[in-house]
């Protein structure tokens, strides 16, 4: 099958049709030019079920369609903890792979992974999506074209929507999710908007302030981590589980000749004037702040596995991030900066 420009059609299959699966899903099936939606697979039949007759496509298995002859690429959505074994079922059964950030939860296993990917010579993509937003890709652009000079603070926030009465399902929340899923957000655009360095040490203080009786079950909800470079570069990520006023993810770095800030809470330029003060409309979820930027990474994705080229954010990526992440939990842990 061709799309209207005459390119081939690429066919994607999707595994785990929970929250961002049924978002990705609904890209794929209407956002990202030259996609199709050929098969949706979830552990939970009935979800895959559901997502799959939305989309007017096939609920299968996992292994009926790692099997499929006729797919080209497979989307990974499922929960962290999977991800790294079907990367490398995926990669085994020839397809391109595109996954969600965590592309696996220790090193070892993201190591298996990568090598899998390696071997059966496929293109393998990871979610990190804050480098699809336009603003953040402008900063990036503009800090390799040394539009800063050289990279001296840097801040990277995260504060996940929240509303009063504590944390939402705090019960499902694995250990360590504020690091190695929310955070690893952070690490890699830290990373990414620091070209050419690397991260040499990290500390971190964390608590659980929003839901303080989940924390002797090591929920944590709360959390700063200062990273520093091999190029003098002073970094913090920061995260929260409850920001009431919605969604808030910004960047900045702080340079010898400038400055780069990206992140837009507001979801238009509206400004609304009253007796109470002045007044913007945030955005409330992932799916809303960065709606461009999830379609544009598997836009991107789908001309990798066209042209068979190389993916915008490789696993190499996903495991420098995670190595960041590792070494915040341990320093966590043992009240200490700690070396990479
Ligand atoms: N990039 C982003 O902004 C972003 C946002 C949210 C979530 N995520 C990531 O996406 C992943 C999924 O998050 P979610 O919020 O959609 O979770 P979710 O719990 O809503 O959905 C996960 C789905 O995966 C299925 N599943 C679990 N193990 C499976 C397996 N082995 N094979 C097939 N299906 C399996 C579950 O049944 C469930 O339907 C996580 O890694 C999360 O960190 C990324």
């Amino acid at each position: 099958m061709r799309t209207d420009h005459g390119l081939p059609v690429v066919r994607l299959g999707l595994i785990g049709a929970g929250r961002i699966g049924t978002m990705h899903a609904g890209n794929i099936a209407r956002h990202v030019p030259g996609a199709e939606l050929a098969a949706v697979a979830d552990t939970r039949p009935e979800a895959a079920q559901k997502l799959a007759a939305r989309y007017d496509t096939a609920p299968v298995t996992v292994d009926e369609l790692l099997k499929d002859p006729e797919l080209d690429g497979v989307v990974i959505t499922s929960l962290a903890i999977a991800h790294s074994e079907l990367i490398t079922r995926a990669a085994e059964a020839g397809k391109a792979v595109w996954c969600e950030k965590p592309a696996s939860l220790t090193l070892p296993e993201l190591d298996r992974a990568i090598a899998a990917t390696d071997r059966a010579d496929v293109p393998f993509q990871v979610g990190f999506n804050r480098r699809f937003a336009k603003d953040f890709a402008a900063a990036r652009r503009t800090i390799a074209d040394g539009g800063i000079g050289t990279p001296r603070l840097m801040r990277s926030i995260t504060r996940d929507p929240g509303r009063p009465g504590g944390l939402r399902y705090a019960d499902r929340i694995p250990q360590w999710t504020i690091f190695r899923e929310t955070l690893i957000h952070d690490f890699d655009t830290l990373l990414w908007l620091n070209p050419g360095a690397r991260p040499v040490e990290v500390y971190t203080r964390a608590d659980a302030l929003v839901a303080p009786e989940y924390k002797e079950n090591g929920l944590l909800d709360t959390a700063v981590v200062m990273i520093t470079f091999d190029n003098g570069a002073i970094a913090t990520a920061e995260a929260n589980f409850s920001s009431y006023y919605g969604y808030d993810v910004r960047g900045e770095v702080f340079g010898s000749e400038g400055m780069v800030v990206a992140g837009q809470l507001a979801s238009s330029a509206l400004e609304h004037y009253n007796a109470s003060g002045v007044h913007q409309q945030t955005l409330r979820s992932d799916e809303e702040m960065f709606h461009d930027a999830y379609v544009q990474e598997l836009t991107d994705f789908v001309d990798v596995v066209r042209t068979n080229g190389v993916p915008p954010v490789t696993g190499q990526d996903a495991r420098n991030a995670l190595q960041v992440a590792l070494a915040a939990m341990a320093s966590y842990e043992e009240h200490r900066p700690v070396r990479i």
